[in-house]
């Protein structure tokens, strides 16, 4: 039997009864003013997060609230400093077989598979042979670039910042930089910028550690998805010279090289840890469209997942401002 999924965390408003399904996201013990123990519980499903509180039988529910777990929550949404918290005056723990998965996962999470064909086919439609070598070496030959790419967070929480966000990052990308190509006609040349496009942060599978949690690994932090990138391409090109007739002949050191700068470059300053600025017209729409792309991310999820009540979300650290909320926002 399945429980079903009756109420999203975006639509609970403050006096609702609570009687639905949740994944765990998160939960603690802390200690009140009083030195009472109890629990923050953060809950989510694909409409986003919620907050969530335990004041009684705080040991039982210690053992079974836990991250990952689905649970059947009771209890009631409460409005605290401008933000619904739902007190929790029950919850049973469901097994994964009594609930549908796609309830509790962000969308990008169910396409990966259908986002990597669209990226394997873009790749497909490149002319320049060595561009598309390059490319389809990496993401069509490399099994396991393919699996850690569909499963890759963008970040650790500045932008796309879950599962398959670096898919969806760099697909939105590339389907921008080939309308970009059309649009600026033949002062840019489409094949570079789909290179940039998907190799940009590519090396960011590697960058970050994603299993539970994200974080960076020592690769990623001593040597950052810049370089490793730029380290790919030189590693890749000399293995697709090595093979027969995989490229009509030496692979342009020209080519290679803005291959190699497209990536170098896509942080746009020295000071948001870009060795080179760019340096050519698609380095500049690269460095541009990817900021575009981030923004829009952080600032639509950002919004989304707000949990003040009314017209306006809390302060926002990365912006340092104020956002308005629309209608599909709005508690
Ligand atoms: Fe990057
Ligand atoms: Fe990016």
């Amino acid at each position: 039997m399945k429980y079903p999924k009756t109420q999203y965390s975006k639509s609970i408003q403050d006096q609702d009864r609570v009687s639905s399904p949740f994944l765990i996201k998160y939960s603690a013990v802390a200690t009140g003013k009083t030195g009472k123990a109890f629990m923050n519980v953060i809950l989510t499903d694909k409409s986003g997060d919620i907050e969530a509180r335990i004041f009684d039988n705080v040991p039982k529910y210690n053992a079974q609230a836990v991250k990952d777990a689905f649970v059947q929550v009771e209890g009631v949404a409460q409005s605290f400093n401008g933000r619904i918290q739902i007190h929790i005056k029950d919850l049973t723990v469901l097994r994964e077989d009594e609930v549908v998965l796609e309830e509790y996962l962000p969308a990008s999470f169910l396409n990966a598979d259908k986002l990597y064909e669209e990226a394997k086919s873009m790749i497909a439609s490149m002319k320049d042979p060595y561009y598309r070598a390059l490319l389809e070496s990496i993401f069509v030959d490399d099994a396991e670039v393919a699996v850690r790419f569909k499963k890759a967070p963008a970040a650790k929480s500045m932008h796309h910042a879950y599962p398959v966000g670096l898919l969806e990052h760099v697909v939105s990308i590339a389907k921008m930089l080939d309308f970009l190509s059309a649009h600026y006609g033949p002062y840019v040349d489409r094949d570079l910028l789909l290179v940039g496009g998907f190799m940009h942060d590519l090396a960011k599978i590697w960058e970050l550690q994603y299993e539970k949690t994200t974080d960076y690994t020592t690769e990623g932090r001593l040597v950052g998805h810049l370089v490793m990138g730029s380290e790919l391409i030189e590693k890749k090109v000399q293995q697709l010279e090595s093979q027969e007739g995989r490229l009509p002949g030496p692979f342009p050191l020209e080519k290679k090289l803005l291959a190699k700068h497209v990536v170098l470059a896509h942080h746009g300053k020295l000071e948001f840890g870009s060795p080179k600025e760019p340096a050519c017209l698609e380095a500049v729409i690269i460095h541009m469209i990817d900021d575009l792309d981030s923004k829009v991310n952080a600032v639509r999820v950002f919004v989304e997942q707000d949990p003040a009540v009314g017209n306006w979300t809390l302060l926002n650290r990365q912006f340092e401002r104020y956002f308005y909320k629309p209608e599909w926002a709005r508690k």
